[in-house]
């Protein structure tokens, strides 16, 4: 795939030389090309290329400044992903759009799929363990008062330490990503074996989590488990939810502070209940860990 801004003869369709399919998002932009259409690309694709029209858009028209609340513009100091991407961009011809676009794929589907299916998880927990969620509502009603609506920050993010236990735990018994993948770069000797390079290893983090070497009742749902002093000492590769070393997950510190801030917003509000035990749900790794039958939970608003 090539999204090159200098190439505007690029469009969709297979390409002369190799069959590839082609796609240039100077193409794309109705300014550059009034009979852009993105009616043939795929939609995740179509909504990555809005996004990075969208900002491009925005950044011409702020040219690298910002509105304060009290309507004075200010020259931005720190940048969003996309910003620096787009600055990177625009200093540097070898980095092209096609580039971009494909970290903005990157992480927008990356983030995606993995942290809604961590949030359905915990729902789920949540609706099984009634104790739990009283315990997050008490933590959410001590930090939030009775405000139900007002905006979280990131204060508030460090004070719901019980709700990241519960996310942890969560991820320990349900990883979104139950498995990923290795190939070895030179032989290796893993428990007195010699395994030969060019070896592709499965490394089952769904496994993992449910060692009872590391958690005690394995199969339980305890967010304690997460608490520091039951943290201490646990061998750091006993729960790798977000893989570990130099491929591991780079999203996992913003995947930890956005469940906290979806949770406090639904949790505030609303009351889970789970229709169906733990053993009634099986799940299933297609890529990311589902339910494979779904849930049925019942929702109500808190007293
Ligand atoms: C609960 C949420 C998430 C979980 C469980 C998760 C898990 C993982 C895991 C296990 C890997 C490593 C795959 C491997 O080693 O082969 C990974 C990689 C990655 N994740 Fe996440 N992730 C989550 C959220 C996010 C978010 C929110 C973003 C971005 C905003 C993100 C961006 C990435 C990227 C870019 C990689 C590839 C890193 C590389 O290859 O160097 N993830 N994630």
């Amino acid at each position: 795939m090539c999204l090159n801004s200098d190439n505007v003869d690029l469009s969709l369709g297979p390409d002369k030389q190799n069959g590839d399919v082609h796609l240039c998002l100077k193409e794309l932009l109705p300014e550059t090309n009034p009979d852009a259409s993105t009616t043939n690309i795929a939609a995740p694709t179509k909504f990555a290329i809005n996004v990075i029209q969208e900002r491009i858009k925005e950044r011409r028209h702020q040219n690298g400044t910002k509105s304060t609340a009290n309507g004075k513009v200010e020259k931005r100091t720190k940048m969003a992903f996309l910003d620096l991407l787009l600055e990177l961009h625009d200093q540097d011809d070898n980095f092209t759009l096609d580039d971009v676009r494909e970290e903005v794929d990157t992480f927008m589907f990356e983030g995606h799929d993995t942290t809604s299916a961590s949030l359905t998880w915990i729902l789920f927990m949540i609706g099984c363990h009634p104790h739990v969620q009283e315990k997050i509502h008490q933590e959410l009603d001590d930090v939030f008062g009775d405000d139900r609506d007002r905006k979280v920050t990131s204060e508030d993010i460090q004070k719901l330490l019980y709700l990241g236990c519960v996310i942890k735990e969560t991820l320990r018994l349900y990883p979104s990503v139950p498995l990923i993948g290795r190939q070895l770069e030179e032989d290796a000797i893993l428990s007195g074996h010699r395994v030969p390079k060019g070896t592709l290893l499965i490394v089952a983090i769904f496994w993992l989590g449910r060692d009872p070497d590391y958690f005690p009742d394995a199969d339980e749902f305890n967010p304690d488990n997460f608490l520091p002093e039951n943290v201490e000492g646990r061998d750091p590769f006993a729960f790798v939810p977000f893989s570990a070393g130099p491929r591991n997950c780079i999203g996992q510190k913003f995947a930890l502070m956005e469940e906290k801030v979806v949770l406090a917003y639904l949790l505030r509000k609303l009351k889970f209940r789970s229709l169906k035990a733990m053993d009634e749900v099986t799940p299933t790794g297609e890529l990311i860990l589902r339910p494979y039958d779904g849930l049925e939970m019942e929702v109500s608003l808190r007293p």
